[in-house]
């Protein structure tokens, strides 16, 4: 089912030739949508605005839509939906139980990087935007049908370990003892030791190898580090809400057994090439080669991605790899994918995508820090914000605060602004679907049922909302296209507001007859739209508030 406005578009375009534009109407006297396509044309045709308006609307077969067009200003066309068109709409979203939204017609297996936290490491800002933003893409991506394989893609492997491991050898520690807190303390000790002491760095350095080399002390240590980091990231996820389990995990360190395979692949189809003594690959456009491995034998933190695309294309199936990275990754990821397209690892046929996002700041302005001056851990971010509200609203606060602002720009954690039930925030959203249901419960306890249609629609600020709740599918479409989630935060702001609206001005339950059962069928589906909506952001959607 397209959505009226396209409907309406498609019906404009194919008279006057060009993509109308339409845009909501600026004021309700002006109807639903207007078009400037007159006011573009004429200047093409060198003719006057208001002519060639009249030209489309005698042209136009709109009737069973909308009210006749009006013809505005200097050739504007007005457009006003018809009520029974738009109750029509509405009424048919209230009995789909899918509310709109449609199985993809070529549901794609999509692979979704995100999280990938660090095992002896807290989570910080980053892991958190990460781990929001993949979860909604995960949410929307599945509900259209496609199916979605998470991956964690955690570092576990690389020479910090080999620091790790010497420190906690140095300090006599049983790291089976350790929590990940307790880890990520000893992680600093082991950076500062690597800095201050010669010696310390170069029994790291041979750690690494060791490690590499599959010594089972060292491995033994290893194993334990990841083994108590687990815990504390599952606990962040459950506390969070997010759809990630230990299935989803596939760390840097399980592409180890492939990476041997990835250079004869490249040495035999002659992409790699050495250079230096390292092995390279070379890339139009990038100032420097991928270096595949090392002039010491060893592979970095690219060659694991590389490794990770071949299994997720030759593995996984995917059609589609989205990385839900920090934009500082950017030029990573780029290269990535040029030399993976380059040797053959991501097919034509498979997209590979970065979403890019920016950092969490402080009102100050700068990367986010707690009281005390450190790096905000997520956890930290978290209690701030249940400092100021319940857990849900805290979370539904960050969550949305996250969501809401575009993802390459840089975003402000401002507490009090997050968690305030007015403006453009979660706990505005959870507001308002608790009210929908606040009147149904009314009704409900009044014996008034629900009937299952929308049938009057005589005042503006009921039509806006019917207007509105049916574009549900068409914006859960785009998000799914643009993995740009603010596109249905923004909209479900607009249904927000909208039904706000409508409460002041049209009362439910003190209306009669019709009108009454007609105004409790929108508010059940605008309950309906902003619980999926929130669902899919991954904010709970409470009864009560
Ligand atoms: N662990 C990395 C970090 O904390 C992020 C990994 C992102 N995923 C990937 N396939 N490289 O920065």
């Amino acid at each position: 089912m397209s959505s009226l406005p396209a409907i309406l578009s498609a019906r404009i375009q194919s008279v006057a030739e060009v993509d109308p534009e339409l845009r909501p109407a600026t004021k309700p006297q002006f109807g639903h949508f207007q078009s400037n396509v007159a006011l573009r044309l004429a200047k093409q045709e060198g003719k006057p605005p208001r002519e060639v308006a009249q030209r489309i609307i005698d042209s136009l077969d709109v009737a069973d839509l909308c009210e006749p067009p009006d013809l505005a200003g200097p050739g504007f066309i007005n457009f006003r939906l018809k009520a029974e068109t738009l109750a029509a709409a509405a009424s048919e979203q209230l009995a789909d139980p899918r509310i709109g939204l449609e199985q993809a017609d070529q549901p794609q297996t999509v692979v979704i990087d995100y999280s990938a936290p660090n095992v002896a490491k807290q989570m910080h800002v980053g892991h958190l935007r990460s781990t929001i933003i993949g979860d909604t893409l995960n949410r929307v991506l599945s509900v259209l049908g496609h199916h979605v394989i998470p991956q964690n893609h955690i570092g576990d492997w690389g020479t910090q370990f080999g620091q790790l491991v010497e420190q906690i050898l140095d300090e006599g520690i049983d790291a089976g003892t350790l929590d990940l807190e307790s880890a990520a303390e000893l992680y600093v000790r082991a950076s500062a030791h690597f800095k201050q002491d010669q010696d310390f760095a170069d029994r790291a350095r041979k750690r690494v190898v060791a490690l590499q080399a599959g010594d089972e002390e060292t491995r033994t240590i290893w194993q334990q580090l990841i083994k108590i980091s687990l815990p504390g990231f599952n606990a962040t996820y459950q506390r969070m809400n997010i759809r990630l389990t230990d299935d989803d995990l596939a760390g840097e360190s399980s592409y180890n057994d492939d990476l041997p395979k990835v250079v004869a692949e490249l040495e035999a189809n002659g992409t790699a090439v050495i250079d230096d003594g390292a092995l390279c690959v070379f890339v139009e456009g990038f100032n420097a080669p991928m270096i595949i491995r090392k002039s010491d034998g060893g592979y970095g933190y690219a060659t694991t991605d590389l490794a990770a695309i071949r299994r997720r294309v030759r593995e996984l199936h995917a059609d589609r790899i989205v990385y839900v990275v920090d934009m500082r990754q950017s030029a990573h990821f780029d290269q990535v994918f040029a030399v993976s397209r380059k040797v053959g690892y991501l097919p034509e046929n498979v997209s590979a995508e970065h979403v890019a996002f920016g950092m969490v700041m402080g009102k100050d302005g700068k990367p986010f820090k707690t009281r005390d001056g450190k790096v905000a851990t997520l956890k930290s971010l978290l209690d701030a914000a249940e400092e100021k509200a319940a857990p849900a609203v805290a979370l539904a606060a960050i969550k949305y605060a996250d969501l809401s602002s575009g993802l390459n720009k840089d975003y402000v954690f401002d507490v009090d602004r997050m968690v305030a039930t007015t403006g453009n925030t979660g706990p505005y959203l959870q507001y308002a679907h608790a009210r929908t249901h606040q009147v149904l419960r009314k009704a409900e306890a009044e014996g008034i049922a629900v009937p299952d249609k929308i049938t009057v629609l005589d005042e503006p600020a009921e039509q806006q909302l019917a207007l509105l709740l049916p574009r549900f599918a068409e914006i859960v479409n785009e998000v799914a296209d643009t993995l740009q989630p603010h596109r249905l935060c923004g909209y479900l702001h607009d249904v927000a507001v909208a039904y706000s609206t409508f409460y002041e001005q049209c009362p439910v339950l003190k209306s009669e007859g019709e009108v009454r059962g007609s105004r409790l069928a929108l508010c059940l589906a605008t309950q309906r739209v902003l619980a999926k909506g929130l669902d899919l952001l991954g904010i709970e959607a409470p009864d009560r508030m």
